[in-house]
């Protein structure tokens, strides 16, 4: 399943992934995005969509593309809030979510995963092999064997360390863009990836290990479709980030592909759900980060948090990448 390659033969792509990511001005509502091939979460999609990139210069299918980009964070010991290295649940186990969605309704995803390092690519499988979109904790790690993913023990001695530490206190307090404070993370989140081709084809994958040191069982809503991700042919896609139950809440990402449908931009469209979430839930949110990230049919792209601090990287049908400072509704 999947995007074929062959929906956008004949849309030469020019240029080499880009050796360096030059960090920018927060970009304008239309912008040269026009072109935008990948984006992702955070600084650290700079490193997936390379891979994105390379998997669709490759000959891949967006699919493809984004399944690449996003196992690039999961295999990351450094990255505490994805794949290997993730920080555990409460009871010290880690646990994994992800979502990975096509244009033409394919979806697959799992949640609570344990044992399997990349759990996109589990999703995808669900998408490609089985007649459902989502499996969940044991049933997702006995399909995950059948179908021949390897097992490892994700804990690694570094989140381990920090699971005892947090345990002697017990308290849970989201720290805002603790993604982008490497090898300190305290918390979780999210790397979320949109790929679009020249013709307008678009592609999404989700994937994280949640919020740190979580009650067992906790699922986000990076994996759930509509929530942490959602792709819609002829209009867009977009992903989120943060504390997943204010994305949950307002199923976050039907939400801002929804508003372009209507005719928001991207932009637009990520504003006013970041405003709903604030309005909707007033003090409750007053120091909790959510952000969006959305891209249209045409590759203009939209960014916005409830705090500053957001980034997502850009890179377009030329390989070239930039991370941007999204907007955001507080100010520093
Ligand atoms: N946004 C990821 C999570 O809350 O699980």
């Amino acid at each position: 399943m999947g995007i074929s390659r062959r929906d956008t033969l004949g849309l030469a792509l020019a240029g080499t992934v880009a050796a360096g990511t030059a960090r920018a001005a927060p970009l304008a509502a239309s912008s040269t995005a026009d072109t935008a091939l990948v984006v992702s979460t955070w600084d650290f999609g700079a490193a997936a969509n390379a891979a994105a990139y390379a998997a669709w210069k490759a000959g891949g299918t967006l699919i493809d593309a984004v399944e690449a980009g996003a196992k690039v964070p999961e295999a990351d010991l450094s990255n505490h809030s994805v794949g290997l290295g993730g920080y555990p649940d409460r009871d010290g186990h880690v646990t994994l979510d992800a979502i990975i969605m096509d244009d033409r309704g394919h979806a697959g995803a799992v949640a609570g995963l344990e044992g399997y390092v990349h759990a996109i690519s589990v999703a995808r499988r669900v998408m490609d092999r089985t007649p459902h979109t989502m499996l969940v904790g044991e049933g997702a790690a006995q399909f995950a064997r059948e179908q021949g993913f390897p097992s490892q023990n994700l804990l690694t001695p570094e989140a381990e360390a920090a699971w005892r530490e947090w345990l002697k206190k017990a308290e849970y307090k989201p720290v805002a863009n603790i993604e982008n404070q490497r090898g300190t993370a305290l918390d979780h989140d999210t790397i979320g990836i949109l790929a679009r081709s020249p013709d307008g084809r678009l592609a999404g994958a989700c994937t994280t290990s949640g919020m740190a040191f979580k009650l067992r069982g906790r699922v986000g809503d990076s994996p759930q479709a509509g929530c942490g991700l959602l792709v819609e042919p002829g209009v867009g896609a977009a992903t989120a980030t943060g504390v997943g139950e204010e994305v949950t809440r307002i199923a976050g990402a039907a939400r801002v592909v929804g508003s372009m449908r209507m005719g928001m931009s991207a932009m637009a469209a990520c504003r006013e759900a970041v405003e709903h979430i604030v309005a909707l839930r007033g003090e409750a949110v007053k120091d909790a980060q959510v952000a969006f990230l959305a891209i249209d049919r045409n590759g203009k792209v939209g960014a916005f948090s409830i705090l500053p601090g957001f980034t997502y990287a850009v890179t377009d049908a030329n390989g070239r990448t930039r991370v941007q400072p999204a907007g955001s509704l507080r100010r520093a």
